[in-house]
């Protein structure tokens, strides 16, 4: 291979809808809070964006512990989108973030239509909100959540109804708990949807074999982590040749390599999660190992990785 050039200047930009994004590499919902905590080992304003924790009317105070378990390659979780409610979100983590000079994609959850609409509505007055993710994916609550995204008319209804509420940019995040995501996608995008992101977590369950207990207190909860990525690239690179609008993909992201995986199979964007726990500077890794990937083969934006697969 060729000498790197580091001095080559790669054109890290990436649109999703009308929103530019400096680059390709943001974070997974519920795995880097609001950014705070992190904001010690990471430089926020380097990433693409900042998607927070999913947020929903009112306050949830998520599932029975324990709601956390390791599993080979991966972890399962049944935090259940615990967050203090979109209105203490726009008091307290929101103007943190915005003094940030960073784009924020708020992840937004609901029990209802109802409630979707009703957050959603909420932070379409919040100027400094850039994009909403709707987490119609869940699979780690009774009411709402995945039960939305697992049915075309469902998840075509939330989309419909949550385009009607907010004028900002609409991303629409899937499950891959079914027997065909790009329906769903397909679903959503006639609804409105600007970009969609997959994969939410997969449905899966460990026991402690000296207990005879699940290891969640839940029973069930959301796989995550490099377990998950042939999964979730497989499904990006349907999803993306089922529709026009861009994807972000996401599961088991460690390093740039994977997230050039992602863009190969037709994602616009990528997002780290359980890395984040792992080592809590995997999003800058990324970053600089997506660009230094590109320097290395003399590309010169990176946009031009989208859906380059070759037979
Ligand atoms: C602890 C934890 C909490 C999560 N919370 C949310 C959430 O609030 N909203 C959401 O849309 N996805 C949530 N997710 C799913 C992640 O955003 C991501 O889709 C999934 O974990 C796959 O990516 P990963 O393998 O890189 O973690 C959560 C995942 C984990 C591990």
């Amino acid at each position: 291979m060729a000498p790197v050039n580091r001095s080559m200047n790669v054109d890290m930009t990436v649109r999703l809808g009308s929103l530019e994004l400096r680059n390709p590499v943001m974070t997974a919902s519920g795995t880097f809070a609001s950014g705070r905590e992190y904001a010690e080992f990471v430089d926020l304003e380097r990433l693409g964006a900042v998607v927070t924790k999913g947020v929903s009317m009112t306050a949830w105070a998520g599932n029975a512990s324990p709601r956390i378990a390791e599993t080979p390659s991966g972890m399962l979780n049944s935090i259940g989108l615990q967050n203090p409610g979109v209105e203490a979100f726009c008091q307290t983590d929101l103007p943190w973030l915005a003094a940030r000079d960073v784009p924020i994609v708020v992840n937004v959850s609901g029990h209802s239509i109802a409630e979707y609409v009703a957050v959603a509505g909420r932070l379409d007055a919040e100027p400094d909100v850039d994009a909403l993710e709707v987490n119609i994916s869940c699979p780690n609550v009774d009411e709402g959540g995945m039960t939305f995204g697992t049915t075309c008319a469902a998840a075509g209804d939330v989309t419909r109804a949550v385009r009607a509420a907010t004028s900002k940019t609409l991303i629409v995040k899937l499950s891959p708990n079914v027997t065909d995501i790009t329906e769903i996608a397909r679903a959503v995008e006639a609804e409105g949807a600007d970009a969609v992101s997959l994969i939410n977590t997969l449905l899966g369950m460990a026991i402690d074999t000296d207990t005879w207990r699940p290891k969640l207190a839940r029973g069930a909860g959301g796989l995550s982590g490099p377990a998950i990525r042939p999964v979730a690239v497989r499904m990006v690179w349907q999803v993306a040749s089922a529709v026009a609008v861009p994807v972000v993909g996401m599961g088991g992201i460690m390093n740039a390599r994977d997230a050039a995986e992602f863009m190969l199979a037709g994602a616009t964007a990528v997002a780290v999660g359980t890395a984040n726990f792992v080592d809590p500077t995997t999003t800058v890794r990324v970053l600089d190992g997506l660009e230094q990937y590109c320097q290395e083969r003399g590309i010169a934006q990176v946009s031009a990785l989208t859906g380059a697969l070759k037979a």
